[in-house]
């Protein structure tokens, strides 16, 4: 049906910047692409043609290869530009779309009656977003909206989205139409059912006020400590990772460190008050960080303050958030912390039509308004617990939240996240096909998978409420160059033969990259301590070791390390405690063992912060050319 609709469009002559309104052809359109609805999200009804909906179209990078090739070069610590970042406006002439394309979906749109003083442009016009109704919508991409339910949450969501052909080449993605990702899949009445999918988090139980503190004097640290003297593996708190990680004896030395950074979706927050008092305990030169940590609201999300209500409790909201927080400042301390709160609740019932609650896409609102902050604004490392099952994302909506971590590697920071809690796939979500997790399986993120147990630390699982640390193979995002060493996953894969064949696609990207402490960590959140497990506390642990990172190679006028695996893989792997006892079950099956070197469970193991810190010292990095030399091999 789709296929035979025709609209009148307008034809480009060479010059493109210069309409020439009078040759109109029917373009015919073409479906860009097809999704179907995760097995969760059912479909209720077709949805109100009034209802209003924000659609964002993401245009093409004039030189999006480029882009990519560019992120390589400068992290690869073999080229000469290694560690050469990109400035805000550097990036923009890289990420613009190609000279006409703005015009051509101007043009589009306002044969469909939608005016240019309706539509907002992101910095380098490669997003437009505006407001329009189902209708219109509808018209525009040759499709139909239906109204989705999972639990809770509705969705207005379209299955197959279309554009004129001679857009094809010019348009990435629209959305929301096929995404159903970032949707909030809590369903009130299962508050402790083990499938928080969005969160990388699973809790535990309440316990005593000073659990895990081993009546250590917090005041009077003796630097020689040993993990056996720090850690109770039954209660981690930051003493002990900061031993067992080598961090307890460095000193931060800059005096205005670069932040560090987390992120907040799903209505979650970081109370200030739990947090001081959980620095009270664990950290007790911390208790004015934990207070006066600064916050930043996109998109009319809130870094909530106040008691939360009956609802936000029973969901726990703030746990995660709390549980952040209270690792990064645990841990890195005095390194300044930064909260995103990124607005986006779970959309509200459609029938009461309200705008523009059902068609946010927080992942993109956020990367969106981050990539538009200047240089000094950025952090130099970003902490995310927040992800999805991969085929819950449509690939081009995937694709472009991947180029978009790409950018931010183009800009020096290192993008950290969770590898997922449901090991190779929750078995209610997987019939016989491996699980993948995403942004994980974006090739420019480092992934991180969970451990417990000090000596050694062996594979995070928890039987008692069916946490795994995630890990597994993209379907959408194929192996990148730096895992084509010999040592990584082609090793792996002759090390564990015909095991799992099938179910996995030994070609795509494989995830975590490393691994860290994920198992009972001791959290404050509604003024009570509290234990838990998930990929959710391994993402900000590693994330604060790269901020200290950060903070000696500032100490020494060297950049920050920016995107971290090619040198991961290349030499990096090197500071890392190989991590061989356990596997990643899930779908039923044992899932992926973790062996000797690195492997789909536990990448390449668990951090030595002094260990890295010499690695990537004595990387002598060289001066930074001017832009017209850096530049000069692609202009
Ligand atoms: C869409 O409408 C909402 C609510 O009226 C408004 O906040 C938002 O800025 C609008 N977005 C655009 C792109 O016009
Ligand atoms: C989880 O919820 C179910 C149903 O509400 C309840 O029967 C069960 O006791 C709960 N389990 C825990 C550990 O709270
Ligand atoms: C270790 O943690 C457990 C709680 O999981 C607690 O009962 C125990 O007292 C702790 N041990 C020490 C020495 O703090
Ligand atoms: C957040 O902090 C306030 C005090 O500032 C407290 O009253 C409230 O209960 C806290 N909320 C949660 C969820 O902990
Ligand atoms: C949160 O704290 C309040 C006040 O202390 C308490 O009444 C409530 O039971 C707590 N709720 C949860 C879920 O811990
Ligand atoms: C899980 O695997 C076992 C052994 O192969 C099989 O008996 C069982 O039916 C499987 N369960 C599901 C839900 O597939």
């Amino acid at each position: 049906m789709v296929g035979q609709r025709y609209i009148a469009i307008l034809i480009w002559g060479i010059c493109l910047a210069f309409p020439t309104s009078d040759k109109q052809v029917h373009e015919p359109y073409t479906v860009q692409e097809v999704h179907t609805a995760p097995p969760t999200w059912r479909r209720i009804r077709r949805a109100t043609r009034t209802e209003q909906i924000t659609l964002n179209i993401g245009l093409k990078h004039g030189r999006a290869s480029e882009l990519e090739r560019q992120l390589l070069e400068i992290s690869n610590p073999s080229n000469p530009r290694y560690r050469q970042y990109f400035s805000l406006d550097d990036l923009h002439s890289l990420s613009k779309p190609p000279l006409g394309a703005v015009e051509q979906v101007l043009a589009w749109l306002s044969v469909h009656g939608i005016q240019q003083d309706n539509l907002q442009f992101s910095p380098a016009r490669d997003w437009v977003t505006f407001n329009t109704s189902i209708q219109q919508a509808e018209s525009l991409l040759g499709t139909e909206y239906s109204v989705y339910k999972n639990g809770n949450s509705l969705a207005t969501r379209a299955l197959q989205w279309s554009v004129p052909s001679n857009l094809q080449g010019v348009i990435d993605t629209i959305q929301p139409t096929t995404s159903f990702w970032h949707l909030k899949a809590r369903d009130r009445q299962q508050i402790n059912s083990t499938d928080d999918s969005n969160l990388n988090l699973h809790a535990i139980e309440a316990v005593g006020p000073n659990v895990g503190s081993m009546g250590i004097d917090m005041s009077h640290l003796p630097k020689d400590l040993t993990p056996r003297e720090a850690c109770n593996v039954t209660a981690v708190t930051p003493l002990c990772l900061r031993v067992l990680y080598g961090t307890l004896g460095y000193s931060v030395q800059t005096k205005e460190p670069k932040h560090m950074a987390l992120v907040n979706f799903l209505e979650e927050f970081n109370n200030r008050s739990d947090l001081a008092q959980f620095a009270k305990t664990y950290r007790p030169d911390a208790i004015a960080a934990a207070e006066g940590f600064r916050d930043l609201s996109i998109a009319g999300g809130i870094n909530q303050q106040s008691p939360a209500n009956p609802d936000q409790l029973s969901e726990r909201l703030g746990l995660e958030g709390n549980l952040d927080a209270e690792i990064l400042i645990g841990i890195a301390h005095p390194i300044p912390l930064t909260a995103y709160t990124v607005g986006g609740p779970p959309p509200p019932s459609v029938s009461s039509s309200s705008f523009p609650e059902n068609t946010n896409e927080p992942y993109l609102t956020w990367l969106n308004w981050l990539l538009a902050q200047p240089d000094s604004e950025l952090p130099s490392v970003i902490s995310s617990s927040y992800g999805e099952v991969e085929e819950t994302v449509p690939l081009s909506y995937a694709r472009r939240v991947c180029l978009a971590f790409a950018q931010l590697g183009l800009r020096g920071v290192s993008v950290i996240t969770g590898s997922g809690d449901h090991g190779v796939g929750h078995p209610a979500h997987c019939e016989k096909d491996f699980l993948a997790n995403f942004p994980d399986s974006c090739p420019w993120v480092t992934s991180v998978g969970a451990t417990k147990g000090i000596s050694p630390e062996v594979v995070a699982t928890n039987p008692d409420n069916g946490f795994v640390s995630g890990g597994g193979f993209s379907r959408y995002f194929p192996r990148p160059f730096y895992q084509e060493g010999k040592n990584s996953i082609d090793r792996y894969l002759a090390e564990i033969g015909s095991l799992h064949e099938k179910r996995f696609d030994p070609s795509g990207r494989a995830f975590p990259d490393v691994a860290a402490q994920g198992y009972r960590y001791v959290t404050v959140w509604n003024g009570t301590t509290r234990l838990v497990d998930g990929t959710s506390a391994s993402a900000p642990t590693f994330a604060s070791i790269i901020a200290l990172l950060n903070d000696a190679l500032a100490a020494e006028g060297q950049p920050a390390m920016g995107f971290l695996n090619p040198w991961l893989y290349e030499e990096g792997w090197r500071a890392f405690t190989d991590v061989t006892e356990g596997s990643n079950e899930g779908c039923n099956t044992t899932g992926f063992p973790a062996i000797e070197g690195w492997d789909v469970a536990s990448g390449w193991g668990t951090p030595s912060f002094p260990r890295l810190k010499e690695l990537a010292l004595r990387r002598r990095f060289r001066l930074q050319l001017p832009w017209y030399l850096r530049w000069k091999e692609w202009w």
